[in-house]
């Protein structure tokens, strides 16, 4: 058993760190694309209720037990649940936690590269004359799907990959301090600077100036104007939810894993809400602010309705910025690309190292060969995430562990929390040391609210109904006792409706829903791998019992 070794060295290290964690690429790329899916202002009211009454809570639930696992020598979800749950179950159900960080990695870094190649092409000027059209082409020859072949790959593809991968790999292994903390150090002023300096830019790009045919604040307009209908309809409700997820990190097993860095007596309370609101802060007004304006001031309004999606800020950007002239345009961009790369970095840390601290504890294995491990892991998943991204073997890993695996360890903690460990216990360990008082409505919030709130949006994950229309879909079920589920819904994704034609193979070629089956396959033995792993844990763990 490790016992705690390493903590943060500073206050401002911790909250940078773990903002850092929190402020990624969900920010920029993410938020604007589900707001405007979702209408815009409709999204706005169920994404902040979402966050106030599960978002929060569960970043204290997280901060709280990975605090209480640090002190026994956990850096990992397992320990920490079974320390918490007192029964083996919980366990292997902290195997969640090492799976999701290790499996939102490997494509989340490929994004990351895209990043900085991005950034490296916008000041080598490349995108020069491009029109919007060539420079989308651009981008699908550098991911290398422009000839529909079966495989994607690019050279230039390849080897920002593996630069980014190295890189990481790199402040990994040296450790929480001079790696992690020092990255953070650096990264997120830079990127609140740059992304700053964009938001004024766009929000004063008026009708005319450099060729924009809108004000820009038509698209703040649109993103903000309240709509209070949107509150009865649960497919903006589940995208806000899974929003607040994947952009405050939660369910993933990384906030624990920081957060068990911590001393004993360490506020929680005041870091965990500064952490939190500062990501919400950079997400709704500074990633609000960029992307949507911009573009609407050159394309319009139903442009973005119809183009919105998270290869925009790779597809079109980079025209948009021409639109200022090359030196601008080209500031512009390495402004762009490099806030996202700085937001992609100080995240994929933090899916790194719960990854090292479970090599550790598992394997005894040191830090630096554990950051080698991780990084050749995640080369081998990401290599058919990569090779067969026009396949859909990326979307197959965004899917069912970047939406699905993350409400599932936050309902299984929710519930292990308040109500296993119990929230008497539980108010305690979040307020012991803290440096604010806790509204105690907090805890009546994490008693009941939270984990209601997460069985609705978990339940209604798994059974949408075709066309998302619930209302209609009830009726049908009351009149004729037929539910139809919703291809996308989890259950109608892992039976493959809406699909027509089932064969692996055609004339000997792998099919998409082959590419989709082999991802699915191979993301179950990874899971299977670990959770091998955790039972030798688990029986080093018995035999040192350092259970309370
Ligand atoms: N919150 C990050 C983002 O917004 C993503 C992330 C998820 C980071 C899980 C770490 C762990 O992009």
């Amino acid at each position: 058993m490790f016992k705690q070794k390493e903590y943060w060295a500073s206050r401002t290290g911790l909250i940078l760190a773990m903002a850092g964690n929190a402020v990624g690429l969900g920010n920029f790329l993410r938020f604007p694309a589900q707001a405007v899916h979702n209408g815009g202002g409709a999204f706005i009211i169920p994404y902040l209720v979402s966050f106030l009454v599960m978002g929060l809570p569960l970043l204290y639930v997280e901060w709280a037990i990975g605090r209480h696992g640090g002190r026994f020598g956990h850096h990992q979800t397992t320990g920490m649940f079974y320390i918490i749950g007192g029964s083996r179950i919980w366990w292997y159900i902290g195997i969640l936690g090492v799976f999701n960080c290790l499996a939102v990695a490997t494509y989340y870094l490929y994004i990351e590269s895209w990043t900085l190649a991005y950034a490296f092409y916008s000041v080598s000027g490349v995108f020069g004359e491009k029109t919007l059209e060539e420079i989308s082409v651009f981008f699908s020859s550098y991911l290398g799907t422009v000839d529909n072949s079966i495989i994607s790959i690019s050279s230039a593809g390849v080897f920002f990959f593996i630069v980014t991968l190295i890189l990481n790999v790199w402040i990994l292994s040296r450790g929480l301090n001079k790696g992690i903390e020092v990255a953070s150090k650096i990264g997120m002023p830079l990127l609140i600077l740059f992304a700053v300096f964009l938001a004024v830019r766009a929000f004063t790009l008026d009708e005319g100036e450099y060729g924009a045919v809108n004000d820009a604040i038509k698209g703040l307009n649109f993103l903000w104007e309240p709509q209070f209908d949107s509150l009865t309809n649960p497919k903006i409700w589940l995208a806000a939810a899974g929003q607040v997820f994947f952009t405050l990190s939660l369910g993933m097993g990384s906030i624990h894993c920081y957060a068990s860095y911590l001393k004993e007596n360490h506020d929680i309370a005041l870091n965990a809400s500064a952490a939190g609101w500062l990501n919400e802060a950079v997400e709704v007004i500074l990633g609000g602010s960029i992307i949507i304006p911009i573009a609407v001031a050159y394309l319009g309004v139903d442009w973005i309705q119809q183009h919105v999606g998270f290869e925009m800020g790779f597809r079109t950007m980079p025209f948009l910025f021409q639109q200022w002239g090359p030196v601008r345009g080209a500031i512009a961009g390495l402004l762009w690309f490099g806030l996202l790369f700085f937001a992609g970095i100080t995240s994929s840390l933090a899916m790194g190292q719960p990854v090292l601290a479970f090599l550790q504890d598992a394997f005894k294995i040191q830090r630096k060969p554990s950051a080698l491990i991780f990084g050749g892991i995640v080369l081998f998943l990401a290599t058919p995430c990569v090779l067969f991204y026009s396949l859909g073997s990326f979307d197959e890993f965004d899917y069912w562990v970047g939406t699905f695996s993350l409400v599932l360890l936050a309902l299984t903690e929710s519930i292990l929390f308040a109500w296993v460990f119990g929230m008497k216990k539980g108010w305690v360990e979040i307020t012991r040391g803290a440096d604010i008082v806790l509204p105690d409505i907090f805890c009546y919030i994490l008693k009941y609210v939270t984990p209601v709130f997460l069985i609705m949006v978990f339940t209604a994950s798994l059974i949408k109904p075709e066309g998302g229309n619930w209302a209609s879909a009830l009726t049908i079920l009351r009149d004729s006792g037929s539910w139809t589920f919703a291809p996308d819904s989890v259950i109608g994704n892992l039976l493959h409706y809406g699909i027509q034609d089932t064969r692996w193979f055609i004339n000997g070629v792998p099919t998409k829903l082959f590419i989709t089956d082999a991802t699915r396959l191979l993301l179950t033995i990874v899971f299977l791998i670990i959770g091998m792993s955790t039972v030798k844990i688990a029986l080093n763990n018995d035999n040192n019992t350092v259970k309370e």
